[in-house]
C-alpha cells in the first residue's frame, strides 16, 4: 500500500511534473488541495475524485486507507511544492503508522513561478545572495519572525500574507523604497504583478482587490537592476 504526495505546480496544467502527471493518470482516487489545483489537471482522469477543503484529517485519512485496502492507487494532490506550507508531515504519520508507505513528488513551487512571473532570479549577484521563506501569523500560526528576518537584508519570500498586506508591510525593518512584488495566481491564465515599494504596496494590492493566492516577494532582486555579471559568464 503507498500514497504519493505530489506537487501539481503553481496552476498552469503544464508544470506539473512528467512523473506526477503520470500518477495521477494512474490514480483511481486523487485527493486534493481545493482552489489552488488547477481543475484542468483533474480532467479527464479515471480517478475518484476528493476535495480536502473543510474536510478533517481523519476524513481524508479515511478515505485513503479505504481505497488502500481496495487495492486502489492514492495520489494526495498539493499546491505547488508539497513541502512548502504543505502540511504532508502529519498526513503521512496516520499512513504510516498504519503501515502505508509514502513517496514525495516534487513540484514546481508557486516560489518559482512568481520569480518566472518577475523574470528575475530570487539570489541576484551583487543585490542579494541569500533567500528566506516564511509567512505571517495568521489562524494556523500564532508568531512571525517576519521583523527579524527582514533585518537580514536578504530576500523575502512571504506566503500566505496578501490578507493582511498592510500588517505584513508594517512589520519589515526596511527602508520604505525597499522594491516589493506581489505576484496573484503566478502561472494561472489571470496572472497578475503589481509593483511597488515597501510603503506603498499595501495600497495597491487593496486598490486591486487581491487577497489570497498570492506570493509577496520582498528586496532588490525585484527591481532587476543593479546586479553584478556572475563569474560564469565574465569574458575571458
Ligand atoms: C498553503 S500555501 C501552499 C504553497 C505551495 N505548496 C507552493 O509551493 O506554492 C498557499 C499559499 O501559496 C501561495 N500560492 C500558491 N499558489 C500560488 C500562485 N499560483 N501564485 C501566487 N501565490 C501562490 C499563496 O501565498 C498562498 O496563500
Amino acid at each position: 500500500m503507498k500514497v504519493s504526495f505530489v506537487g501539481a505546480g503553481p496552476g498552469d496544467p503544464d508544470l506539473i511534473t512528467v512523473k506526477g502527471k503520470r500518477l495521477l493518470e494512474e490514480a483511481d482516487l486523487v485527493v486534493y488541495a481545493g482552489s489552488l489545483v488547477n481543475p484542468q489537471l483533474l480532467a479527464g482522469l479515471k480517478a475518484e475524485l476528493m476535495d480536502s477543503n473543510g474536510q478533517s484529517l481523519q476524513a481524508t485519512t479515511d478515505r485513503m486507507m479505504e481505497a488502500l485496502r481496495a487495492g486502489k492507487k492514492v495520489v494526495r494532490l498539493h499546491s505547488g511544492d508539497p513541502s512548502l506550507y504543505g502540511a504532508i508531515l502529519e498526513q503521512m504519520r496516520p499512513l504510516e503508522e498504519a503501515g502505508v508507505q509514502v513517496e514525495v513528488v516534487p513540484g514546481v513551487s508557486s516560489l518559482f513561478a512568481a520569480a518566472a512571473a518577475l523574470k528575475t532570479q530570487l539570489t541576484l549577484k551583487g543585490v542579494s545572495e541569500s533567500l528566506i521563506v516564511t509567512r505571517p501569523a495568521g489562524t494556523t500560526l500564532e508568531m512571525d519572525e517576519l521583523a527579524a528576518l527582514s533585518r537580514h537584508g536578504t530576500t523575502l519570500a512571504i506566503f500566505l500574507g496578501t490578507d493582511k498586506i498592510r500588517e505584513v508591510a508594517g512589520s519589515l525593518q526596511l527602508p520604505g523604497d525597499t522594491p516589493v512584488a506581489v505576484v496573484y495566481h503566478a502561472s494561472w491564465p489571470d496572472e497578475l504583478v503589481l509593483l511597488g515599494r515597501l510603503d506603498d504596496i499595501a495600497a495597491k494590492v487593496e486598490a486591486a482587490g487581491i487577497s489570497r493566492s498570492a506570493l509577496i516577494l520582498v528586496g532588490g532582486v525585484v527591481r532587476r537592476t543593479g546586479f553584478r555579471r556572475s563569474h560564469l559568464y565574465r569574458d575571458r
